[in-house]
Order: structure tokens, then C-alpha cells, then sequence
């Protein structure tokens, strides 16, 4: 089989990458790695009790390391964690060798989907106005991925035909 350039979702965290990433992989029939499970798998631990007993350093020093390991498979939906673009030498391979999609939700989406989470070690420390604070720097960030997919209004499936079509025309 030719081999295909991966697909790869950035976004906010609650912006539905995993469930996108997912159901896309069974769609396009890929495989999908979802980063943030990679490390929870090669730790042993869950992200939170990363964060908690090694800090966040640690974390985003693993979170490169493995993401660039993955990056490097072909034939991949991969969903990245919400904090990975920020690295550059991420950003930079995602953009020389694959479709990055951003899916971008309001404040007030993503908001009511992480309240109803407390595994998020970044989020359990943000009150709204921090939030949007983080949003606003991190948007400049996500928009540097090729394609925007405003996901509000849509439903999964309409976000996933979207996403599909761009691949394929592109
Ligand atoms: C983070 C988002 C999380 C996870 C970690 C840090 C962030 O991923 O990587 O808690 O900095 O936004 P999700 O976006 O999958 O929740």
C-alpha cells in the first residue's frame, strides 16, 4: 500500500481530538495513536499523576520525545496533546510532514466539556478568565495548522466528512 501522510489533530483540550481522531481512523481505516495514551501506556501513570509527581517539565520533555516518535509512522490519525503544538520542533514536523487539522471550539464549549473532567492537570488549575487568557495565546498557535474546522455547529460526522474531503483534495 502507498504509504499516506498522517493525519494530525490539534486543539484545545475538550476539543473532541481523541473522538474525532478515533472515529476518523475507523472511517479512513488508519490506525490511530492518541499521544496523551502513549505516554499514560509507556509511564504507567495517568497524565495527571505525572504532572503531580514529576511536574510539568518532565512531562512536556516526554510529551516531545514521544510525539515525535509517532509523527514518524505513516498511515496514522494522531491526536496530540492540547499542549504539544506549543513546542516547536513539534509544530515544525507536524507542518513539513503531514495534514494538520485545528478543531476549533468556543470558550464557552470547551469550558462546559472539561468541567465535566477533572483529569486535566492544566485545566483543574484555571478559573474562566485564565482559560480564555490561554485560548487567546494558544489559538495564534493551533491556526498555524493547515486547515481550521470551526467545530461549534457541526455534529461528529459532519466534522469527520469534512476533514476527509480536505484530505483528499489536498
Ligand atoms: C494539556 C492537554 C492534555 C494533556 C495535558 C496537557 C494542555 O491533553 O496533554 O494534560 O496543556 O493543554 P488533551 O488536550 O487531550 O486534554
Amino acid at each position: 500500500m502507498k504509504s499516506k501522510k498522517n493525519l494530525v489533530l490539534v486543539g484545545m483540550m475538550g476539543s473532541g481530538k481523541s473522538t474525532i481522531g478515533y472515529l476518523l481512523s475507523k472511517k479512513l481505516k488508519l490506525k490511530f495513536l492518541d499521544i496523551d495514551n502513549l505516554i499514560e501506556k509507556e509511564m504507567n501513570m495517568t497524565i495527571k499523576e505525572i504532572f503531580q509527581e514529576k511536574g510539568e517539565k518532565y512531562f512536556r520533555n516526554l510529551e516531545e520525545k514521544i510525539t515525535i516518535k509517532y509523527l514518524n509512522l505513516k498511515n496514522s490519525v494522531i491526536s496530540l496533546g492540547g499542549g504539544a503544538f506549543n513546542n516547536q520542533i513539534i509544530r515544525n514536523e507536524v507542518i513539513k510532514n503531514n495534514f494538520s487539522f485545528w478543531l476549533n471550539c468556543s470558550n464557552s464549549v470547551l469550558i462546559s466539556r472539561i468541567k465535566k473532567n477533572t483529569k486535566r492537570p492544566i485545566a483543574n488549575k484555571l478559573n474562566m478568565i485564565k482559560f480564555e487568557e490561554l485560548m487567546n495565546k494558544r489559538s495564534k498557535i493551533y491556526s498555524k495548522a493547515n486547515f481550521k474546522i470551526n467545530c461549534n455547529k457541526l455534529s461528529k460526522n459532519e466534522i469527520i466528512t469534512k476533514i476527509i474531503e480536505l484530505y483528499e483534495n489536498n
